[in-house]
């Protein structure tokens, strides 16, 4: 949780003045039963009038003021607490935007998702307990025990039993109660998990018709939570009544030992009365203590969990002295190999490739050959584990990030879109775009056919994830937002499997008319879309199995000749 401190510098202010008002409060609240007693003890036992409607003033002065700087301290407590927990999300939020594709391997999605929701609230919670309780209930209790000692100090020593028990007592329950409020928090982790991967999957969820599936996998871990927060909290539902018993019998035995002093007229009733009241009190700030130690805890595992995040580094390390331009299009890869950050097997192995300035280059090959890893490589998705990529002659780790990735263009395979507007989307690409610039992209692209349909045209609304357009009509759009960048390399993977045939070759026209010098690689399923790239790269099991034209590698590739027959056929069958 130290490392975590500085967060709260922004409300450093409220996080001072918080406690330092509570310490008034607390003085107040001290002051209250001790005025009482001077009512009892002089006012009535003088029948002074004038006397007790002084004292009375001055306590419900008292009483007034401790609640209103109460108020304050606990708004300033709530003040600082949430903006502590808001920057620490700001912060985990923005590590989370540097991490590589490799750490988010690493960390689930979902993990973060509760990482920056309940693990961040969490916090916040407790630096509000902190800065109040933590502060309140140590101070009150001394402040009252030095009163009841000052009171009368033979009675005080009924603490001496009553303090230690109940520290005991606590104890016990404490320690019973905490591996289980450490597994909860492991068990909300997994119910929200569930949740998550479940509503951004509803809608293959329901296609599968797993619901029941799905609803028994929730309903698991939904009651391996219920019944672990129901034995912690059996547990802890013993705090108040031990409490509760321990100060009535200390209250007895006071009466007991009490009643004689005042009886014999050594002790005022009123003395009487306000000891007991600071005995509630005493017992009361232990509990109130022990709530607190169990609340730390809660946030002590929040609080590791965060700073997991903010320590890790990103994969990806800028360049010290980064090369400010990419001048062509050219790529070349040079004995590459790369194996995934959790895998031991190598997905590439040993590519050598040479790629000019405005090629087109086409890639195919069956699924999980390594396609996407291949050009994955190229804006620095990953690090290659061996070997170098290059640019246009220059190593892309020299290169910063943000001149690399203006430069080339990456439309991923899994890709989505967000809410907004399609104008909004397609600034991503370039925030400077105007109007004419998005429109040519969406042209190229030939999502301008549907987008012109539109009466809001470029206003017309994107729901989360794009989720409000077909599958082609999402292809299109991210490859115009690609397109907006004006790259000097552009990368489809398998970009226009969902677009109709002649659609695809619409847009491989266009392509060839407008983004000549542009180096293209297109990945592809259907030979149709890249027959006419310059050359075409047949990849197999992380290798580059056989590069050259069409009509080369229909001589020379089996595999290619293969899924060229396979999908001739498919053709003619039709
Ligand atoms: N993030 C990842 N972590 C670990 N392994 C991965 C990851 N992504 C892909 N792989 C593995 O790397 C290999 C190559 O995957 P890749 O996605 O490059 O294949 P692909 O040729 O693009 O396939 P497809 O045609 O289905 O898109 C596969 O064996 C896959 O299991
Ligand atoms: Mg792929």
């Amino acid at each position: 949780m130290r490392k975590l401190v500085p967060f709260m510098k922004k409300y450093t202010s409220y996080a001072v003045l918080c406690p330092i008002l509570m310490i008034t409060e607390v003085v107040a609240d001290i002051v209250i039963p001790y005025l009482m007693s001077l009512i009892v003890d002089v006012g009535i036992a003088n029948r002074d009038v004038g006397y007790v409607v002084k004292i009375g003033g001055i306590m419900i002065l008292a009483a007034l003021i401790g609640m209103i700087l109460g108020v304050i301290s606990s708004y300033f407590g709530a003040t600082a607490g949430y903006g502590f927990a808001a920057e620490i999300r700001k912060a985990v939020f923005k590590k989370v935007q540097d991490f590589s594709f490799a750490n988010l391997d690493k960390f689930s999605v979902s993990s973060l998702i509760t990482r920056l929701t309940n693990d961040c609230n969490t916090l916040g919670q407790v630096a509000m307990m902190s800065l109040r309780m933590a502060v309140r209930a140590p101070f009150l209790m001394v402040f009252a025990l030095i009163m009841a000692f000052r009171i009368n100090a033979r009675l005080a020593s009924v603490f001496m039993v009553s303090i230690p028990l109940t520290v005991i007592l606590l104890g016990i329950i404490m320690a019973k109660a905490r591996p289980l409020f450490i597994k909860m928090q492991s068990r909300v982790d997994r119910v929200n998990a569930i949740i998550q991967e479940n509503l951004i999957g509803i809608r293959v969820v329901k296609s599968f018709n797993r619901q029941k599936h799905e609803e028994q996998r929730f309903k698991e871990r939904n009651d391996l939570l219920r019944d672990t927060a129901l034995k912690a909290i059996s547990i802890v539902i013993f705090l108040l009544p031990v409490l509760t018993v321990v100060t009535y019998a200390t209250i007895i035995a006071v009466l007991w030992f009490g009643g004689k002093q005042v009886v014999v007229g050594t002790m005022g009733s009123g003395e009487l009365v306000s000891f007991i009241t600071y005995i509630t009190q005493i017992l009361m700030s232990l509990m109130m203590l022990s709530f607190f130690f169990m609340q730390f805890l809660r946030g002590a595992a929040s609080a590791s969990r965060i700073v997991e995040v903010l320590e890790t580094e990103s994969e990806i390390k800028e360049a010290p002295d980064p090369v400010a331009e990419v001048k062509d299009g050219s790529i070349s890869f040079e004995n590459v190999s790369f194996a995934y950050p959790l895998s031991s097997d190598k997905a590439l192995k040993n590519i050598n490739l040479e790629i000019n300035s405005g090629e087109t280059i086409g890639i195919i090959g069956s699924t999980g050959s390594a396609k996407s890893t291949l050009v994955q490589l190229i804006p620095r998705l990953y690090d290659a584990t061996e070997g170098v990529v290059k640019v246009s002659g220059v190593n892309v780790k020299n290169y910063s990030l943000k001149t690399l990735r203006d430069k080339v263009a990456f439309v991923l395979q899994k890709n989505v879109l967000f809410t907004g507007t399609i104008r909004e989307n397609m600034q991503w690409g370039n925030e400077n775009a105007d109007d004419e610039q998005i429109i040519t992209a969406l042209k190229h692209s030939h999502a301008w056919e549907f987008v012109s349909s539109y009466e809001d045209m470029l206003d017309h609304k994107v729901e989360q994830g794009g989720d409000n357009f077909s599958g082609g009509q999402k292809q299109r759009l991210t490859i115009a937002r690609a397109l907006i960048k004006s790259p000097k390399i552009i990368i489809l993977d398998d970009s226009t499997s969902a677009v109709d045939m002649t659609t695809d070759a619409k847009i491989q026209k266009a392509f060839k008319e407008n983004l000549s010098n542009v180096t293209t690689i297109i990945i592809a399923q259907r030979i149709s879309s890249i027959q006419r790239a310059d050359r075409i790269l047949v990849m197999n099991e992380g290798k580059i199995e056989s590069v050259g034209s069409h009509e080369e590698l229909m001589k020379n590739s089996p595999i290619y000749k293969e899924i060229y027959e396979s999908q001739q056929k498919g053709v003619v069958g039709q």
